[in-house]
């Protein structure tokens, strides 16, 4: 089974739960800014935060060139303020459902670390279901 984890982050809340993921996954996670797809992927694990209301340029870039042919189902992952779960994972889990890629109903979201909120997020446990969430992805 191939599995990628590709990610976006600016300071690194959303990279560290993508290293998470891929300790479970047993693959590398790789930014987004640099993660190209050529080959066939059974689960692509693709996470993104919020920064000025929307998800980065990169990731919007990255789904554009993304083609669905080579990829069987992504699972969205994202950081930030708990209300905003929503919105960060919904913005791309759309973005990927108007160029037709199958995504996984199950999306993983914890709190981020912003100035002086959230100052300890991620943390341990946050880690930890960020694991469980990719075995749980991968056993589907
Ligand atoms: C420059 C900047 C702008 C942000 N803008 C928003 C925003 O518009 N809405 C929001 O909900 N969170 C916003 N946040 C909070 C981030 O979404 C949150 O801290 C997230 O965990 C960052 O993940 P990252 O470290 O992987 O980039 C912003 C954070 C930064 C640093």
């Amino acid at each position: 089974m191939s599995v990628r984890v590709i990610y976006q982050s600016v300071t690194g809340n959303t990279k560290k739960v993508a290293e998470a993921i891929a300790r479970a996954a047993g693959c590398e996670a790789e930014p987004v800014s640099t993660a190209t797809v050529g080959q066939p992927v059974d689960m692509l694990f693709l996470g993104a935060s919020i920064h000025g209301g929307d998800v980065d340029a990169s990731v919007k870039k990255f789904i554009e060139g993304l083609d669905p042919a080579l990829v069987k189902q992504v699972a969205v992952f994202g950081t930030g303020f708990p209300e905003n779960k929503e919105k960060a994972v919904g913005i791309t889990k759309g973005l990927l459902a108007q160029r037709g890629i199958a995504v996984t109903d199950k999306c993983y979201f914890c709190r981020g670390k912003f100035l002086l909120f959230n100052r300890k997020s991620p943390d341990d446990q946050d880690l930890k279901g960020a694991e469980e969430f990719a075995r749980s992805a991968l056993a589907h």
